[in-house]
């Protein structure tokens, strides 16, 4: 069918924050508002592909009927995925996962102190990079980089270290693009190098363009 190119093919998208906790009541967490994630959700169902949606928290809809996951922190998100990822031909991570969490979660709530309070923070796993190490030949695997400077670099060295097809750049110094915003502006790189700049175009439409750039290389 030529209006459903993925017809027969399952994808998994991440979305959204993580929120690591701190005590029962506090969390370490992030803007990210699920936005790109759903959309790009939505475009591949809207493919053909049948499509599960692994959410941290936030408010936003699915417009098209996706089998989706919960959950709150990096280590939830990380056994979602991994639980998956062998059954999916389409992988799109666009979480904002911490990078950090509470070292220790105190079962009580943490009370005020006379002086200042410090919090260890140990490094979460990367997901992204553990899916691409048991990455198979026919699955595609296409991660997000968010950056205030040296983008292109960053985004390049990225796309090689994690063991990506294809990844897309939102550059933070670009207006229109970013977290809250409905927005977003992004260049995608493939394994090649080979840079495809887009101009700022509602996420509905970048989830369109990002999925045309998955379409070109499966
Ligand atoms: O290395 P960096 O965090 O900038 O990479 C961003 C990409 O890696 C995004 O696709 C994000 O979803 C993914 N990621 C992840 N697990 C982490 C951190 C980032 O899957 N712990």
């Amino acid at each position: 069918q030529k209006s459903m190119p993925l017809f027969g093919k399952k994808a998994m998208v991440t979305a959204g924050p993580t929120y690591e906790a701190i005590d029962p009541v506090r969390f370490i967490g992030n803007h990210s508002s699920g936005k790109m994630g759903y959309a790009i959700a939505d475009e591949l169902t809207r493919l053909g592909a049948e499509v599960t949606l692994i959410s941290g928290p936030s408010t936003q809809k699915s417009n098209f009927p996706v089998h989706r996951i919960d959950v709150v922190s990096a280590q939830d998100m990380f056994n979602a995925c991994t639980s998956i990822f062998d059954q999916v031909d389409i992988t799109v991570m666009c979480a904002a996962v911490a990078d950090y969490r509470p070292k220790t979660v105190s079962a009580q709530k943490i009370k005020k102190q006379e002086n200042n309070l410090t919090l260890e923070l140990e490094k979460t796993v990367d997901i992204l990079s553990a899916l691409g190490k048991i990455k198979k030949e026919h699955q595609t695997l296409v991660g997000f980089a968010l950056e205030t400077n040296d983008e292109e670099n960053y985004a390049k060295g990225k796309l090689e270290k994690k063991n990506l097809d294809l990844i897309v750049l939102n550059s933070l110094n670009d207006k229109g693009a970013g977290f809250k915003s409905d927005t977003n502006k992004i260049t995608i790189f493939n394994k090649a190098f080979e840079r495809t700049v887009f101009e700022v175009k509602s996420k509905t439409e970048v989830a369109k363009d990002i999925c045309e750039a998955i379409l070109k290389i499966i």
